[in-house]
């Protein structure tokens, strides 16, 4: 694997596969990896000829700056897990060199970068489209793959591939969950051991709203079950509950009549957590 920190050199290495007539897939990630980055690169390889990643704790998307110096980070362990599932090259560029001196260019999906979780994260998804399109600048990959875990950023990415024209594919991979049903992710190394045992509470929540709907209730309905099973949990608190149509991220007045998304979100201890769900009823 080619590991590369400045972007020229990345864009070198991809402009060999081009020459050589290969297709590329991009995996963006902010590090510190684990099993469900994996599967968005096992997804990638069944994607495109040569797979490139790249690993950058982008600053722009945190709103608190505890919040950045806290985010996990595990270099050697992360290019040892790209290398080992066949990541042809990987990028890992400095701040400065991603935000040059002077920076004034945003990319913001309007709409969707500012209802449901950009309303508690204000700023947030202007950071991450920001950002994913400087990658994509970069990299100019045919497709890039992304988790379906962060529901709403996928949308937004989706939205601003099509809005912005990037000739780019985009690929969603399944969330990938631990043996109790806890979403993988990044942040979970930050939990205690309870607030670790405490969290699974959100996919149960999901689960029983993935029954639930069945029965076609009103979103409030749903709502309503999902808080009564997080609330039941002390340790769970801010929960913020979105039940919205799966495509559009549009309110649902009524009934539940077609895939909705749930996305759900809450503290434990100080870790903001997120999980996910789109179900039929
Ligand atoms: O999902 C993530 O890890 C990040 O939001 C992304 C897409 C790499 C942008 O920084």
């Amino acid at each position: 694997m080619k590991t590369c920190r400045e972007i020229a050199d990345f864009r070198e290495v991809i402009a060999g596969y081009r020459a050589a007539g290969e297709s590329v897939a991009l995996v963006p990630t902010m590090g510190y990896l684990h099993a469900g980055h994996m599967a968005l690169v096992t997804r990638a390889r069944e994607l495109a000829d040569r797979v490139v990643a790249t690993i950058f704790v982008n600053p722009t998307q945190f709103g608190q700056a505890a919040d950045l110096e806290q985010y996990p980070r595990n270099e050697a362990g992360d290019l040892q897990m790209l290398d080992q599932a066949g990541v042809d090259a990987v990028l890992l560029p400095s701040v400065k060199d991603i935000y040059p001196e002077g920076d004034q260019t945003i990319v913001e999906t309007t709409r969707l970068a500012n209802m449901l979780h950009g309303l508690v994260r204000p700023g947030h998804f202007r950071g991450v489209t920001t950002v994913v399109a400087r990658l994509f600048n970069i990299a100019t990959p045919d497709v890039a793959v992304f988790g379906e875990k962060d529901y709403q950023q996928l949308q937004v990415i989706r939205a601003m591939v099509r809005d912005l024209h990037f000739p780019v594919a985009i690929a969603a991979v399944p969330t990938v969950r631990e043996a109790d049903g806890l979403a993988m992710s990044s942040r979970n190394a930050r939990l205690d051991p309870e607030d670790r045992a405490a969290a699974t509470v959100l996919s149960r929540a999901l689960s029983e709203a993935e029954v639930a709907v069945r029965d076609r209730p009103t979103a409030s309905q749903l709502e309503d079950r999902i808080r009564a099973v997080v609330g039941a949990c002390p340790r769970a608190s801010d929960l913020a509950v979105d039940i919205v149509r799966a495509e559009s991220l549009a309110p649902i007045e009524a009934r539940i009549d077609g895939p909705a998304a749930i996305m759900l979100s809450a503290r434990f201890g100080d870790v903001l957590l997120i999980d996910q769900r789109v179900v039929t009823p």
